[in-house]
């Protein structure tokens, strides 16, 4: 198949994603360009996950979900243990205990090349796998706090380096990623990763400057909400409830009112307006709340969030 075909077949795989509308045109209107990390990347990328634990691995289980759109799909973790759980029909999973060079063997094969170990592994791993990369190979890392022009420090100058923000509800299938191009990565590399990310939810391309501002949002988001949870589960019980009441008054709610919104044509203020009638019990409700600044509460958690993200990535 020649590259303009496989760029077309790309691009519609990656417009069948179900909630990552793909713009065709950005891939189609590479033809002809030597946009790095397109050049040798198949209309089906095989993907190498270096480091595949609790956010790769769910990565992973999105995209053997969705198998026809990828081409081999392989898997390094440090321990056998924690190979058997990832290996599946399809997925060649190897441990480093088994195989001490899987790294660079596995990158070797790869168009796309994960990284998913802790931030402070990330320089290491490149160093251990960059001279083993072919030309046009695009590395992804999930690493918080690891600036791309890190990365390029340690690839050729023909490697594509991107880097993207997940987040925990990828699991299931409903995670929000936000991803960042380094200098050298074209819009072919980032509509590739997007591709991948949309597997497992919703994927936001945005500039590497708004990463820590997106990961104050999207990446910490799911613990803000499971504070939520805590604290009205925390009042039901207060209020005589038991456990299980509880919990299907309170979680039942969120994941109500979420699907309502996902479902509805109209803004959260709109839906909550409709809940609360003038004078009746959830105005007193929402009286104590705004009362209690939450505006103010919640941009002082992001720039928290946010503060301590520039700290992590100076050190
Ligand atoms: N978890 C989150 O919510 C989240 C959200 C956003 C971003 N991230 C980022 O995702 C990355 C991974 O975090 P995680 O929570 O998924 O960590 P994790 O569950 O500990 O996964 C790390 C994986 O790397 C493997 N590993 C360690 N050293 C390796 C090496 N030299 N070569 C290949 N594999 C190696 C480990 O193998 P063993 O299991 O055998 O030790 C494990 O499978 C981090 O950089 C983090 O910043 C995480």
């Amino acid at each position: 198949m020649n590259f303009i075909t496989a760029i077309d077949r790309f691009a519609k795989n990656a417009a069948m994603t179900d909630f990552v509308p793909c713009d065709a045109l950005t891939l189609t209107s590479l033809r002809g360009r030597n946009t790095l990390g397109v050049m040798n990347v198949s209309d089906t990328p095989s993907i190498a996950f270096l480091g595949t634990g609790s956010m790769s691995g769910a990565i992973l289980a999105g995209l053997v979900q969705q198998r026809e759109k990828f081409g081999s799909l392989s898997a390094t973790t440090r321990s056998e243990e924690s190979a058997a759980k990832i290996a599946s029909d399809g997925v060649e999973a190897v441990a480093l205990a088994a195989e001490p060079d899987a790294n660079r063997r596995l990158a070797a094969a790869a168009d796309v090349v994960v990284l998913g170990v802790k931030p402070y592994q990330i320089v290491e791993l490149l160093r251990e796998i960059s001279d083993a990369l072919r030309s046009g190979t695009i590395v992804v890392s999930v690493a918080a706090g690891i600036t791309t022009a890190v990365m390029e420090a340690e690839v050729g100058d023909d490697i594509a380096v991107v880097r993207v923000m997940p987040n925990t509800p990828s699991h299931v299938g409903l995670g929000v990623a936000g991803i960042a191009a380094g200098t050298g990565a074209g819009e072919g590399a980032v509509d590739v990763t997007r591709t991948i990310f949309g597997a497992v939810g919703t994927a936001l391309v945005i500039d590497e400057s708004q990463i820590d501002a997106l990961s104050s949002i999207s990446g910490s988001g799911p613990a803000y909400v499971f504070l939520f949870i805590e604290q009205w589960t925390r009042v039901a019980l207060e209020l005589g409830f038991d456990e299980r009441q509880a919990a299907a008054m309170v979680q039942g709610t969120f994941r109500g009112a979420s699907e309502l919104l996902a479902a509805s044509d109209v803004d959260p203020a709109e839906l909550r307006r409709r809940v609360t009638s003038p004078k009746g019990t959830t105005e007193q409700a929402l009286a104590v709340l705004q009362g209690a600044g939450l505006d103010a509460v919640f941009r002082e958690a992001a720039d928290a969030a946010i503060a301590r993200a520039k700290e992590l990535a100076a050190e």
